[in-house]
Order: structure tokens, then sequence, then C-alpha cells
């Protein structure tokens, strides 16, 4: 692979990487001027955005629209778009669903899970689609699992989780996002592989890190997740902002 797409990618983010996610023009164009190496339109937007409890009503037609405000904003960050639920359950669903994303501005896609996605990751970097893997704990599975759990406490949970990262990695993943997983394994996993690993919520030792928008900014103020450090509070800027405006409207 040694001009595809997805080692060009890669050549594009210098460990430790920062990474967050955007929605909309100007979220993008204030991440990419800071200076952030990839930027996610995650199917987290389901959430933040559209105030669901879970990403599992996000559809493809909704990432394509985002992603599309996204490109505008963006001059330098990579661009990974989420693949939504029920949008990849094949190889040929994967690659349909993918070329839309990438039609719209997406420098790559990602996709949740493991060793069952390793047909589809193979099939989308045969078709020159940089793809983005992610493991741990998997916000399109959480209706079926029936919440949000950390990964990887059992020794058999940890060993499955590294035999998917080094499966993933095979199919030609160019970086692999690790969600809510015990630090500990994160940490081994970024050891045993080549390509970078991105952390949520799994400890200080991947080569990079990834966060919501708007638990960084502090706009979303009614669920924060345990592991989110705020650095700001738009919320409170805003609500200000707004009630200063509905004073002067009314004296
Ligand atoms: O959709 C999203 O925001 C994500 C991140 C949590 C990695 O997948």
């Amino acid at each position: 692979m040694s001009n595809s797409p997805a080692l060009l990618l890669r050549s594009r983010l210098t460990p430790p990487i920062s990474a967050i996610t955007a929605y909309d023009y100007p979220t993008a164009r204030l991440s990419d001027e800071a200076g952030i190496q990839l930027i996610l339109v995650g199917d987290s937007l389901g959430m933040v955005v559209g105030g669901n409890p879970d990403t599992t009503s996000v559809t493809l037609e909704h990432m394509v629209y985002h992603t599309e405000m996204v490109r505008r904003g963006v001059d330098q960050a990579v661009i990974v778009s989420d693949l939504p639920i029920h949008t990849y359950n094949n190889p040929e669903a994967a690659l349909e669903s993918s070329r839309r994303l990438i039609k719209a501005g997406a420098d790559a896609v990602k996709l949740e899970g493991g060793l069952g996605q390793i047909e589809k990751v193979e099939r989308l970097v045969q078709s020159e689609i940089p793809v983005c893997a992610h493991i741990g704990m998997l916000p399109q599975r959480v209706v079926e699992e029936g919440g949000y759990k950390k990964k990887g406490k059992l020794k058999s949970e940890a060993d499955r989780l590294l035999q998917a990262a080094f499966a993933l990695e095979a199919a030609g993943a160019f970086a692999i996002v690790l969600e809510s997983m015990v630090a500990e394994v994160a940490m081994q996993i970024t050891e045993a592989l080549e390509i970078p690993t991105i952390g949520i919520g799994a400890g200080n030792n991947c080569d990079g890190q990834i966060r919501v928008l708007h638990d960084v900014i502090g706009s979303y103020p009614w669920f924060v997740p345990p592991f989110a450090k705020v650095y700001g509070n738009v919320a409170e800027v805003t609500r200000e902002a707004i009630a200063s405006y509905v004073k002067d409207v009314q004296s």
C-alpha cells in the first residue's frame, strides 16, 4: 500500500494526534483554525445536535448533509465521517455508503466493530477508501448491550479486543479508535499495533485522543461523560447573550 490513500492520510497524522468531532461549518472551521489534526463527523451528532438518547436514529442522509458542511470549513485537518448504523451491513452496502460520504467531502470513513467487520474493511481499502476502525464500547450497540459499559475488564474480553485490533490493522485500517476501555488494555493495543490508536475514555497511553466537541467546549451541559474534561462554558455564554438580547428587546 505504498502510495495508497490510507498511507497518505496516515502521513498527515503525527502522534500525539489531536482529534475532535465537528458537525457544521463554524465548528469545523474553528477546530481547523485551532490546529486539530483530525475532525470526525461523528454520528454522536444524533445526540449532541439532534437531542436523541443515542446514535441509532442517525441516517446516511444526515451524515452526508453534515459532512458537506464540515468540508466547507476545513483546510488542513483530515476529515473522517461515521458510517451510521445499518448502512454497512455487508461489504457492498459499506462500499456504497462510504462512496456517498467520500463524495460529500470525507477523506475517510469510520465503522464500529471488530472481527465481524474485517471483510468490509478489506472491501473498502481495496476500493481505495481509507477506513478508521472503532473498537471497545460501541455506541451503535448501546441498545442491545443495555447501556454504556467499559470494555476489557475480563481477560477474555481484553484478548478479544487485542485480536480484533490486529485483524483490523491487517485488513488495512489506517487508524483505530479505542472507546471506553481499561487503560492498560488500550496501552497494550497501542504498543502492539503500527497504526495509530486514538482513545476516548481509554487512558493516556494511546497515540492520540478524540473528544466530542460539545464536551470540550461545554455546550451540552445536560449530559457530560465521566471521562470528559470540560475546557469552556459555551452553554453559559450562550444563555447570557440570549438573556441580554431578550432584556434589550423588552426594555
Ligand atoms: O460519533 C462519535 O462522536 C464517535 C466518537 C465518540 C469517537 O464515534
